[in-house]
């Protein structure tokens, strides 16, 4: 009787301890958040969804803007093995939802309202065929530059508001004997660059040329300019820029080594990382040209269609928790990316994502926020590699200005 009572006794203890320890599916996450800044993001998600019971499988896939990435998961998912939640960007969300791969998360978004707070320019990548596909975790903009402020200061002092101001900080940069722009030659970071450059010349050449792919503009007389631009750009970088990854080029404008680097906001997240103060130690502009105008990508996390319910539960809840307002803001003060949501206060942004706050509700009031061509947010993976293309062989000296037009224009078009 007694040792009955104990067996009874022992097995419910253990069955309450053992219900205790069952822990939720982990989520496995792919993402390209490897250089210091992002990882140190990366772990605000990480530690916040370990507090709610969320386990963590990573899967990082190491490569700025995230090519490398998509690579993987495309092998991932032919294989017959997709990762559970993926970072992605605009158009790639999209394909992949037009393939029926992406589980839908609109009972959630109903139930938090997430339509009420998300913008429409984000909605237009976050939902497919109605359906919400993907939470948006922030909001980065490729129309920066970053400048070193004793560099500025042994250059005059005044952050540039031109073109032609620009050159000049550039020339004296040179002149005081240290690499003007600091720059990695990789595709996507030229791409970067020639957005703000398109930019420059204007946001209705932008939307001409970028957005709606219209031939004249891509092969017309302002991307010559454009193309001028890039050229000029190129005179200013070091001899190893080729294959340098962009937190490396970072790095060069932190420790002194450089003068600027042109970005997308990620760049303050190395700064932030290296112990560096906006105002004190760097200044962020917005690219010279592009005051009120912002080319926007967001990144995003889909989640892989799964039939497991504990998983399927693991996404909702790691879609909720992106989603959470204090987490918005705790992630994007340490990305260097501003909120998804336009209800969180910018009160523990410092002056720059202040700024980046501000300029993406102007920008978005006033007609000048477009999708970054570089980033996704502006055509579909096939044409934005086909500028990708164009734009870095311009870059490393295969094309003069207005052959890369001709050429860009060519290569869109057969892209379409
Ligand atoms: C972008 C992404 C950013 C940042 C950057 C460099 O595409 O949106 O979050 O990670 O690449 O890796």
């Amino acid at each position: 009787m007694r040792g009955y009572l104990g067996t009874a006794l022992t097995t419910a203890a253990a069955l309450v301890l053992s219900t205790s320890l069952v822990k939720a599916a982990d989520v496995e996450v792919l993402h390209w958040w490897t250089s210091g800044g992002e990882a140190a993001a990366l772990n605000v998600l990480k530690d916040d969804l370990a507090g709610k019971g969320t386990g963590w499988a990573d899967m990082p896939v190491a490569g700025g803007g995230g090519e490398a990435a998509m690579t993987t998961l495309r092998a991932r998912v032919t294989a017959g093995n997709p990762p559970t939640a993926v970072q992605m960007l605009g158009f790639d969300i999209q394909d992949w939802a037009k393939e029926s791969a992406l589980a839908d998360l609109t009972e959630t978004a109903k139930a938090e309202g997430w339509d009420k707070v998300v913008p429409a320019a984000l909605q237009a990548f976050s939902t497919y065929d109605g359906k919400w596909v993907a939470a948006p975790v922030n909001v980065h903009s490729t129309n920066w530059v970053w400048i070193s402020k004793s560099a500025l200061d042994a250059a005059g002092g005044k952050a540039p508001e031109t073109w032609e101001e620009l050159v000049a900080v550039l020339d004296a940069m040179k002149a005081n004997g240290i690499t003007p722009l600091a720059h990695g030659g990789q595709a996507w970071q030229e791409a970067t660059m020639f957005d703000a450059v398109v930019l420059s010349l204007g946001a209705d050449f932008y939307k001409a040329a970028m957005i709606d792919l219209d031939p004249a503009a891509l092969g017309g007389e302002k991307m010559v300019e454009a193309f001028n631009r890039m050229a000029t750009l190129r005179s200013y970088v070091d001899d190893n820029f080729s294959g340098r990854d962009w937190n490396l080029a970072s790095a060069m404008v932190i420790n002194g080594e450089a003068g600027m680097q042109m970005m997308g906001d990620w760049a303050k997240g190395e700064f932030l990382k290296a112990g560096k103060v906006p105002g004190v130690d760097f200044v962020c502009i917005r690219f010279p040209g592009t005051q009120g105008m912002v080319t926007f990508n967001s990144d995003q996390f889909a989640m892989f269609k799964q039939t497991d319910a504990g998983m399927q539960d693991a996404q909702v809840q790691m879609a909720k928790a992106i989603m959470d307002p204090a987490f918005q803001s705790a992630f994007n003060v340490v990305k260097g990316s501003v909120p998804a949501r336009t209800d969180v206060p910018d009160t523990a942004f410092d002056d720059c994502g202040k700024k980046g706050i501000k300029d993406l509700a102007e920008a978005n009031t006033n007609g000048t926020l477009f999708g970054s061509m570089a980033h996704g947010h502006a055509a579909p993976a096939a044409i934005k590699n086909a500028l990708y293309d164009v734009v870095t062989a311009h870059f490393n000296g295969e094309y003069d200005a207005a052959t890369a037009a001709t050429e860009l224009a060519a290569a869109v078009e057969a892209a379409k």
